[in-house]
This record gives C-alpha cells, structure tokens and sequence, in this order.
C-alpha cells in the first residue's frame, strides 16, 4: 500500500513558565492511501499538538517543533517554505476541528462561507461557487442545501455546523483529512452519522483520514489502524484488529477495559487507576510506569524498547520482549 504522509520521529514542546511541556516526544506513524488510522488517547496526551504539527499550526510560542520529519509527496514538511506550506494546508491536507462554532464566521452564511473558500482555492466564479457549494452540502448529508446555505452558522444543530466544515474541507478535493475529535461534542446518532459520512468519502474520493479521538468506541466503528498515545508518545500502533483481538500495551488493555460492556446487568466500568502524568517532568523509563499494574524495576530506569510482537503490530514495552506473537 502507498504511504501518503509518514510522520517520523515527531517532537514538539511547548516553552511555558512553569516549564518545558514534552507534548509530542518522538512520535511515528504512517498514513496510506485510502486508509482511517486513528490516533487515540486521554485528554491531554497530545493529540492535538501531534496533528497540528504536520501542518505547522501549533501556536509558537510557547510552541516549538524540535525535531523529526513529516514527509508529505517526498518533501518534509517541516523544511518547506511558507508558499510551499500554504499549497499544501487546505488544498492537500484539510483539517476539520473539534468546535465547528469556532471555525466558522458568525457574520456570514454557510453557503457563502463554503463557496468564498471554493472562489479562494479552485477559482471558481461566485455563481459556480455557489453551485458548487450546494452539491457539497448535499454530498455531506445536509437536506435542503439550497435553503441551509442561506442560514448563519448560529441557525444550524451542532451536527449540521460539523457537516459544513467537512463540506468546507472537501472544497479543495484533499488527499487527507485530519479530523480532531469531530464528533467529541455531538450525541449518539448524530455521531454515527457524521462517522458514515466521512467513511464513505474516504471510499469515493480514495482520501486518507487522520482521526483524532478520545474514545475507543468510535475507533471501533471508523479505523483501519490504530496508534495509541499516552503522555506525548505512541505506546502501540498497528492494524484495528490486532490492536482490538490482542491489546498488549498495559495501556491499552486499560482502554479497552474501560469500554462500557452493554448487558442487561448494570455496565461494569473498569478505570484505569491513578492520573495523567505530568508532561514537564522528565521520565527516564516508561512515562506508563506510575500507573502500571504489571511494572518492573527497569521500567523506571530505562526508556522502552519498540518491540514487533507481530506484522506491523508495534509495542513500546519492556514487557513484550518476552511476550511476542
Ligand atoms: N498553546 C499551548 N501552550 C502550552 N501548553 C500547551 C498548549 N497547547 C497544548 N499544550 C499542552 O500540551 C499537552 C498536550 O495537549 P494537546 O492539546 O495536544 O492534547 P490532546 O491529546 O489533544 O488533549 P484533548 O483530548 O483534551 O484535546 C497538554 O499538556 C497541554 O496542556
Ligand atoms: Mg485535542
């Protein structure tokens, strides 16, 4: 399979006054063609900072990438020049965040807004534009595009504002969509759908996805693989179900144990104990080892090993040199 981005050796830190927060520290992943992989993780765990740097968004300062390589069409993206950069942001790699209320104008209709964005980027007329737009409202499930278009932002559900910011990404036909966390703030339903919506783009238009979540559930229904990030690093990576039918990371494990089981007795939570680690002390061992409950003395001394425990199925623990597939 074709990678489209290879993201290597990843470091971004942020310089604050109560210290040097390591929020993506040597992080790697790949994304193919056609593929959703999934970069999972609790609050705070850098997430966000890991896709804000492919595209060089994170607010510097305090930011700053330190270092690694985001190789994007045989260019890194860290090296290019600006103008290089700005073709490449929106045009090749779209972005869809969290809160759609903040991404869009307040003062404009959707319909506009989706078609200065086509005006901008493919150089279409105001009439085509707007034509344009509709069949893009359309195409993410918005009834009545034509009518839609002429609300304001504040006149559509949350999960018709997250519906015009995929038909905004869409605008310039990318290879890749990063989404982060797209669905966090919308309910069940609405939730599945936007997930369907953005798997069967994925198959129309052979795009790549980069998505952002907290939660397994949804990994479950939308990834072709999966990386799991704890404390500015990816612990495991590899195929959905490897990672689903053998979780070995002790994190992992505690993720997936965490997923509510749906039975007719009371669902039975179980919580990974203690607390997301703090990111501006500096760890010598594993950064998991305050809250794993199968540590080993080496796990505090010395960084983990990246092991293969099988195909592509990557693990960053001391635990698993013993313990391949
Ligand atoms: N602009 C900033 N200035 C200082 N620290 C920051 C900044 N942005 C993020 N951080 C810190 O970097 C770390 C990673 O944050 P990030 O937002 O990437 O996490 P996340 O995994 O996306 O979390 P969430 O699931 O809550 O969105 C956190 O400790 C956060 O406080
Ligand atoms: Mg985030």
């Amino acid at each position: 399979m074709d990678n489209v981005l290879e993201v290597r050796h990843l470091t971004t830190h942020f310089f604050t006054r109560l210290g040097v927060v390591r929020a993506v520290d040597d992080v790697s992943f790949t994304l193919r063609k056609k593929e959703c992989l999934c970069l999972v993780g609790e609050s705070g765990c850098g997430k966000t900072t890991a896709a804000l740097s492919i595209l060089r968004l994170v607010d510097s300062p305090p930011g700053r990438i330190l270092g690694g390589e985001i190789i994007y069409q045989g260019e890194d993206l860290i090296k290019v020049d600006e103008a290089r950069l700005r073709q490449v942001r929106g045009d090749r790699i779209a972005m869809i965040f969290q809160n759609p209320q903040s991404s869009l104008n307040p003062v404009f209709t959707v319909g506009d807004q989706i078609a200065e964005t086509l005006k901008l980027h493919r150089g279409l007329s105001r009439n085509a534009a707007l034509e344009k737009s509709q069949q893009l409202m359309t195409q993410v499930g918005i009834p009545q595009a034509a009518e839609r278009g002429r609300d304001y932002p504040h006149q559509l559900s949350g999960g018709m504002k997250q519906r015009v910011m995929i038909a905004m990404a869409l605008t310039c036909q990318p290879e890749v969509i990063i989404a982060d966390e797209p669905t966090a703030a919308l309910d069940t339903t609405i939730k599945a759908q936007i997930l369907d919506i953005l798997i069967d783009l994925k198959q129309s238009r052979e795009m790549s996805l980069l998505f952002i979540t907290h939660d397994f559930g949804t990994v479950a229904s939308i990834a072709d693989s999966i990386a799991v990030m704890y404390g500015g690093k990816i612990v495991e990576s590899g195929a959905t179900d490897d990672i689903f039918d053998h979780p070995t990371h002790p994190y992992t494990v505690g993720l997936l144990n965490c997923l509510p089981k749906i039975t007719k007795e009371r669902s039975q939570l179980m919580p990974i104990p203690g607390t997301i680690p703090s990111l501006t002390e500096p760890v010598a061992g594993c950064i998991f080892y305050p809250r794993c409950a199968c540590r080993l003395p080496v796990c505090n001394r010395n960084s983990p090993p990246d092991v293969i425990v099988a195909g592509e199925h990557v693990v960053s623990c001391h635990l698993c040199n013993d313990n391949k597939r």
